[in-house]
């Protein structure tokens, strides 16, 4: 069914980062702090609370597209839908096609797909943040676990879906990377 893989791909393309800036704190969030349409740096420009809201509806739009088809009754795959939303996301069509670096929006839709993979992910999430303090890395590692979590106990689309997500990931934080290396990467705290 056409309209759950286009509807997929527009509701991935909604930037909340964007959205929430714009539309209660009057800022482009693009122009502040690293740049980046996504919640680490709504955290970083706009506050923790803003932060938080951007995190969790970024991460449900993915989980919303995977539903698409129940939801519409059609015969698309949720894993096709999701990775429309991740695109979205990433290549917005309301943001120039510039959007963020993927990470809340493919957490949501591996959510829906291998909760379990994705707990371990945010455990080690979690583990790094509280050690590195840098969101970039956490995010990395936190993708390439659900990915060996996913090789270990999924299927091989899982496994697929997994491997593209962490290759994706670490793609488009090539700056964090660099900075990572430097040392100049920014600290949540
Ligand atoms: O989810 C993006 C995060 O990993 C890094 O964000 O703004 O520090 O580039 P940022």
């Amino acid at each position: 069914h056409i309209s759950s893989l286009f509807l997929s791909y527009v509701i991935g393309s909604i930037s909340f980062a964007l959205v929430i800036g714009k539309l209660f704190y009057k800022t482009d969030i693009r122009g502040y702090g690293s740049g980046n349409l996504g919640a680490t740096n709504v955290y970083r420009v706009l506050g923790k609370k803003a932060g938080l809201i951007v995190a969790i509806a970024d991460l449900l739009k993915g989980t919303f597209a995977c539903l698409l088809p129940q939801i519409l009754n059609s015969a698309v795959s949720p894993i096709i839908c999701g990775l429309l939303a991740i695109l979205g996301h990433v290549f917005p069509v309301f943001a120039g096609f510039k959007g963020g670096k993927a990470v809340a929006t493919a957490t949501g839709v591996l959510l829906f797909l291998t909760p379990l993979g994705t707990l371990t992910g945010f455990v080690v999430f979690l583990f790094t943040l509280i050690l590195s303090k840098y969101v970039s890395l956490s995010s990395m590692l936190a993708g390439i676990a659900i990915f060996i979590y996913s090789l270990i106990f999924e299927e091989k689309v899982i496994i697929a879906l997994s491997f593209f997500i962490s290759v994706l990931v670490i793609i488009l934080h090539r700056q964090n990377i660099k900075r990572l290396i430097s040392g100049t990467e920014n600290k949540l705290w």
